[in-house]
């Protein structure tokens, strides 16, 4: 079948075609064609997404991009539901004014082509993004599975039993990792977002150049805690702190110590817990998901890690171009609920059922 995904919860507005069968040996998935419009420009000079900014360019570009993605994956626009099976679309969680642009041009399509219309949680999108592309696994081999999400609204340790079947064990407490990168780039200048100029920034570090008179270290937030819970607030202003005591002479010399020492504290923390909870639950998998999974840091320590474990786990990451948000892990999502649902639940996927919901759980 080909689904439709279409993506708007926060900053970027998405379209993508997917095709999606059930085989006997498990799932067929192929990415036909998909747009992400990032908005990165217009909230740059806000240091962060303004709501209302972001709605009014969902509207503006939606439908350019549709049109788009049309052309490339058919040629032409005529007889589209011919063409395609089901809408997929986000509903939550996200920023309410976004998510209504992008559920109401969802719903219209529905309308109109008279077509299903599945709601998709986000972050099931990211937790699913590392099938996309990627060789047809035999799902035995992959689940149980821990995923740890990070994005830059949600830091969650998720324990997937099998696809459709998911138990948040931890969860942050306040900021999310992609929320502590950005606010930390924010404290020491880097703008928006903050996780790739962190990081580009944390590359320039020559230790030996540098004579430090103070120690830069910064504290690993419930490194040791019992639970899978996490808290990156106190981190945030453990560098705001360190940041305030430095004269300016100081703060340009120290500024890559700082970036990489945000970025160390942060990925030991995130992989020091997925790993913990990986052993705890005994799970045949550790997969990423989110913003955030594109730090190379986070990858490299990732696999460094795993290579000294005695229990072996398979490790799935999402392609770059799908760690960030898009429509195709949305479309992918959506697939998957519609594959599960039974014959009466197939019959209430009409338009007029769907509402966003910008607290939308799992
Ligand atoms: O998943 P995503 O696109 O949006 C949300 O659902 O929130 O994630 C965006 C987050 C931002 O906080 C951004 O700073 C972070 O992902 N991010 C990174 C990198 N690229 C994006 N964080 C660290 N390193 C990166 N290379
Ligand atoms: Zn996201």
């Amino acid at each position: 079948m080909v689904i439709l995904g279409i993506e708007t919860s926060c900053d970027e507005t998405s379209i993508a075609l997917l095709k999606a069968e059930k085989t006997k040996a498990g799932f067929f998935i192929e990415s036909v064609a998909s747009i992400v419009a990032s908005q990165i420009k217009i909230h740059a000079p806000y240091g962060g997404v303004v709501p209302m900014l972001a709605s009014r360019e969902h509207a503006k570009n939606l439908d350019i991009i549709f049109k788009k993605v049309i052309r490339e994956a058919f040629g032409s626009p005529k007889n589209l539901k011919l063409k395609i099976d089901l809408i997929a679309v986000t509903q939550g969680p996200g920023l309410i004014p976004a998510l209504l642009v992008g559920v109401n041009f969802a719903k219209t399509l529905a309308w109109a082509w008279k077509k299903p219309i599945i709601g998709v949680n986000h972050l099931e999108g990211h937790f699913l993004s590392f099938l996309l592309e990627q060789k047809t696994e035999n799902f035995h081999k992959i689940f149980p599975a821990i995923c740890l999400l990070v994005s830059g609204g949600h830091t969650q340790l998720v324990y997937i039993e099998k696809i459709g079947n998911y138990q948040v064990i931890g969860e942050t407490r306040d900021d999310a990792a992609g929320e502590c990168f950005d606010k930390g780039a924010r404290i020491l200048g880097l703008g928006y977002p903050g996780g790739p100029a962190i990081a580009t920034k944390a590359q320039k570090l020559k230790i030996k150049n540098l004579k430090l008179k103070i120690n830069i270290r910064l504290p690993r937030p419930m490194l040791d805690s019992r639970d899978y819970d996490f808290s990156f607030s106190g981190l945030k202003t453990a560098l705001l702190y360190l940041w305030q005591k430095l004269n300016p002479e100081e703060k340009k010399k120290l500024l890559p110590a700082l970036a990489f020492e945000l970025q160390e504290a942060i990925t030991d923390v995130l992989v020091e817990k997925t790993l913990k909870a990986a052993k705890n639950y005994s799970v045949k998998s550790i997969i990423l998901g989110g913003g955030v999974t594109a730090n190379q840091k986070l990858r490299e320590k990732f696999q460094e890690k795993l290579k000294k474990q005695n229990q072996p786990f398979n490790f799935y990451l999402p392609l770059l171009k799908y760690t960030t948000d898009n429509a195709m892990m949305i479309a992918l999502a959506g697939f998957f609920n519609y594959s599960s649902l039974g014959l009466k639940q197939l019959q209430n996927l009409k338009w007029n059922k769907i509402e966003a919901e910008a607290n939308l759980r799992l």
